[in-house]
């Protein structure tokens, strides 16, 4: 059966490529979706030899596809418009619809985000978030007291939630944080009237440009008049509130079953299309937390983490670093980098029922000698073929690796051009590998950031 559905799963702690996945299949696509996540995510997409690099808009809009945002994701406004706007100063004119059931970040949240970190950091538990208001907004959502993009079209009903939530996240700030407001250097971010003359402009806007919508329903009947369309999963598995390490994640699912309850499409709908889980060659992280593959050369002071310090591969993490422009979209940061880890893909592939996997960055491990892989851990003397549930498990998991012959580097387009036979032997040899191991086929192979530096093998729609 033609799948009306592609679902696209980081498989790892984000920035795998999944915007260039998106977009590379993207043709065949009349609606993208996104489920999760918001303004946390960047996304690079390489169109005609522009960079676009989204946080918000889903990636399809650069080709003039509809993008929405579903009620599972967590909206805010300033960063949406201004990205639109920018787009449009480009020269494009994308087509963005917001769940109506979707979360506003409004601007206490992200000022709560970097109180709790700040805290957090006086004892090296700092989670390392993108600081902008991720969290909080979840636990509003979570606690009955957030604000709805539908709520925005409504000034009664949004005065009235303002004027509940507000005065709470003050006294949360004077009476458990003891800061005062007035010092902060945004008082106006716990001020009832100052969000409510901004945030009902932005619904204003919402309105004259007819952009909220019933997410599921619009996303059904998308599907019943036999369109296809594209769920984008923004993070990844590894980062996952339920299905990653604890508490150095996200606060959403970025799992597939996130792609349901974050779009209101059945988890049927979902089921009966692909789910593509999108795996970069090698392992990255921004932010806190173990890596039992990482690679020596923790970046700076890596909250939480310092103890692995300055190891021995330095050298090769900087080296990757370097090749792979692994440097945060969102805030810059450097990547921390580790050899691929199968524990960890076996998982994620499990979590989301992978129907195909893509391979990314290929060609930034061109060149080394040697490329090693995690192959198992050993937990207490005890060899394990996926992640345990505990993140204090997971930080002594020791990696068995196994090692690849490299690869050389290539003209990668011409590589790309010749198609799976033109790759390395080697590189080959390494992909081989990964199916084998997750029982999952390789769709599409990365070797390049641009579309043209993909080796697509499978068309899922
Ligand atoms: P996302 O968050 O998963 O969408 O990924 P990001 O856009 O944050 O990070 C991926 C980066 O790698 C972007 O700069 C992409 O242009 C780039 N990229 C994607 N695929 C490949 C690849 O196969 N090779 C190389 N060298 N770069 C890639
Ligand atoms: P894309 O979509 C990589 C990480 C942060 C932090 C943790 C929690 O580009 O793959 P948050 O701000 O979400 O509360 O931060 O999650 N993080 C990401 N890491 N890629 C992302 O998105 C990320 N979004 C959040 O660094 O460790
Ligand atoms: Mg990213």
């Amino acid at each position: 059966m033609r799948a009306m559905t592609v679902t696209i799963v980081g498989s790892q702690l984000g920035d795998e490529g999944k915007g260039g996945i998106v977009d590379l299949y993207g043709d065949d696509v009349d609606v993208v979706a996104r489920y999760q996540g918001g303004d946390n995510a960047g996304h690079t997409v390489v169109h005609e030899g522009e960079e676009y690099k989204l946080s918000l808009v889903p990636s399809g809009a650069i080709r003039g596809k509809v993008g929405v945002l579903g009620n599972g994701c967590v909206v805010n406004p300033r960063t949406l418009f201004d990205e639109i706007d920018t787009l449009q100063e480009r020269g494009l004119d994308p087509d963005v619809r917001i769940a109506e059931r979707a979360h506003v970040i409004l601007p206490f949240h992200r000022v709560l985000d970097g109180i709790e970190e700040e805290l957090k950091s006086e004892t090296d538990d700092e989670v390392g978030t993108t600081g902008r208001g991720i969290g909080p907004t979840y636990e509003d959502k979570a606690g009955r007291r957030g604000v709805r993009v539908g709520d925005l079209l409504d000034p009664d009903v949004l005065r009235e939630r303002l004027e509940y939530v507000v005065p709470q996240k003050r006294a949360v700030v004077e009476d458990v944080y003891d800061l005062d407001v007035d010092e902060l250097d945004d008082p106006d971010a716990f001020d009832v009237d100052a969000i409510f003359e901004e945030f009902r402009e932005f619904g204003r806007r919402f309105e004259a440009e007819d952009m909220t919508v019933n997410a599921g329903a619009f996303l059904s009947a998308t599907i019943d008049e036999g369109q296809n369309v594209m769920l984008e999963g923004a993070q990844g598995t590894i980062i996952d509130i339920d299905h990653g390490n604890y508490p150095y994640v996200t606060s959403s699912n970025p799992t597939a079953g996130g792609a349901a309850t974050g779009t209101g499409l059945s988890p049927g709908v979902v089921g009966d299309g692909e789910v593509i889980g999108i795996v970069k060659a090698y392992l990255t992280r921004v932010g806190s937390g173990p890596l039992p593959t990482e690679l020596g050369g923790v970046v700076g002071d890596t909250p939480g983490y310092d103890e692995q310090g300055e190891g021995e591969n330095e050298e090769l993490a900087n080296y990757i670093r370097e090749e792979g422009g692994e440097y945060g979209t969102v805030t810059g940061r450097p990547r921390r980098v580790g050899w691929l880890d199968l524990p960890m893909l076996r998982h994620s592939t499990r979590v989301s029922g992978f129907t195909g996997i893509a391979i990314n960055h290929l060609d930034v491990l061109a060149g080394l000698d040697e490329v090693k892989v995690g192959h198992t851990y050993t937990l207490d003397g005890e060899e394990l073929a996926s992640m345990p549930a505990t993140t204090e498990q997971w930080k002594r998991c020791e990696a068995n690796f196994k090692s690849f012959d490299g690869w050389p580097e290539v003209d990668w387009a011409d590589a790309a051009d010749g198609g799976y036979d033109a790759l390395p032997e080697n590189a080959k040899g390494y992909v081989e590998y990964i199916e084998s191991e997750l029982d999952t086929p390789a769709y599409a192979i990365g070797v390049g950031p641009g579309r043209g530096e993909t080796i697509v093998r499978e068309q899922p729609f």
